[in-house]
């Protein structure tokens, strides 16, 4: 079921719920990692640029929509994942699209993790490729697969971050595996950009790979960028094949320039400001440590996504209420987001969350499971578990 929020102040939103009046909740269900979203310099690039330019693009990329400002964002974040190349998108998902649908044809594959987002694995059935998975984070299963196809007739597509798990693909042996198989590596960094790597450049420079081992990436510009769009960055021949023969890049209108305008100015903040990343990764640690001290079952991931298992979905669905009715917005993930069996709360942490917010909610969270779950403690060996809970 959606929800409408009615207001945001940066973590907090209003929501509303049917006819009544709103309910402020603190959101820890966003993916504005890094606090941009509400960034007085990315909203004010926003309104200076809609100003200038209007509200749309007036048209597709190839036609007459193409503007200054779109060049500009592939320019800086070319320059900051130090790739040659970068092509601006409407979403993530018709990137995916793109890449697969513009790369793939009929005698191809396209080897998947199992865990991908939905839109590598709808990409991959519409662009009538073969489609195979190996189980997650496998990389000697992507081998088995890729040793079944044709040499240099695949891509080997991982998300870099899983959106669901919060854990990091196995990029460097993931890489060998392509090499050896001589498929193409192409990784979708939605939730690794900004927050991972050297300068937020994300899960590919993180494993110190460069563009001989992964030709290609997805950045996208509504998580951690805080605004809304995509960018596929890497090789320049790539690249500008896409441009000219991707459906989802040519049949589609250009982001309004405003939008590319509100990105640009979020990568530079993003690119500068170290102290957002490291903020996020304290309270990341912050929230394991007492989550830990709490029994709660985490999984394991040390990224701002920090899914509670839950089992089933009755169980999911009542502690996310819970949480609710304490002042807090975390989802419930179930099937077919999450395999069966496996629901669970999606916590994400953001740099704009206060120290007692998580401790908060780290509260909220073991009361709702003593309630709802009362015999799922974890078992934890570590020390942090063997300090006594209040
Ligand atoms: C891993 C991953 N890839 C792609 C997307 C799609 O990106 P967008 O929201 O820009 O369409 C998402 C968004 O949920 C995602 O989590």
């Amino acid at each position: 079921m959606r929800r409408t929020v009615a207001r945001r102040d940066g973590v907090r939103c209003e929501v509303v719920d049917g006819a009544g009046s709103g309910r402020w909740l603190l959101n820890f269900c966003g993916n504005d990692y890094l606090g941009l979203a509400s960034h007085f310099q990315v909203s004010g690039a926003l309104q200076d640029a809609a100003a200038l330019h209007g509200a749309g693009s007036g048209g597709s990329h190839l036609v007459s929509g193409h503007h200054a400002l779109h060049d500009a964002l592939e320019r800086e974040i070319a320059d900051w994942l130090q790739v040659p190349a970068a092509l601006l998108f409407g979403s993530g998902f018709t990137a995916n699209l793109a890449v697969l649908q513009g790369l793939l044809g009929d005698g191809d594959a396209c080897v998947q993790d199992r865990l991908n987002h939905a839109s590598l694995i709808d990409a991959a059935r519409l662009a009538g490729c073969r489609l195979r998975r190996y189980p997650h984070a496998d990389a000697q299963g992507a081998l088995r697969q890729l040793r079944t196809l044709p040499e240099g007739a695949a891509i080997l597509a991982t998300d870099g971050v899983f959106s669901m798990d919060g854990d990091v693909a196995p990029l460097r042996e993931l890489a060998i595996v392509a090499r050896v198989q001589q498929a193409l590596l192409y990784v979708d960094d939605a939730h690794g950009v900004g927050v991972l790597g050297p300068d937020g450049r994300g899960s590919v420079a993180d494993a110190r790979l460069g563009i001989d081992a992964v030709p290609l990436q997805l950045v996208t510009l509504g998580k951690a960028l805080g605004g809304c769009g995509a960018v596929l960055a890497g090789d320049a021949d790539l690249i500008g094949h896409l441009a000219e023969t991707a459906r989802p890049y040519i049949y589609t209108t250009a982001l309004p320039p405003a939008v590319a305008g509100a990105a640009l100015a979020a990568v530079r903040i993003a690119r500068q400001e170290h102290w957002r990343r490291e903020r996020l990764a304290a309270l990341v640690q912050r929230f394991r440590l007492r989550a830990r001290q709490r029994g709660l079952e985490l999984m394991p991931s040390d990224t701002p996504i920090q899914p509670l298992r839950c089992g089933d979905n009755v169980t999911a669905l009542a502690m996310s209420r819970a949480l609710d009715a304490a002042g807090f917005w975390v989802a419930a993930i179930r099937p077919p987001t999450v395999p069966e069996g496996q629901a669970r709360l999606r916590v994400t942490l953001s740099a704009a969350h206060a120290d007692h917010d998580v401790d908060a909610l780290v509260d909220a969270l073991a009361a709702a499971r003593d309630v709802h779950a009362p015999g799922a403690h974890a078992l934890h060996t570590d020390t942090a578990a063997a300090v006594p809970t209040p």
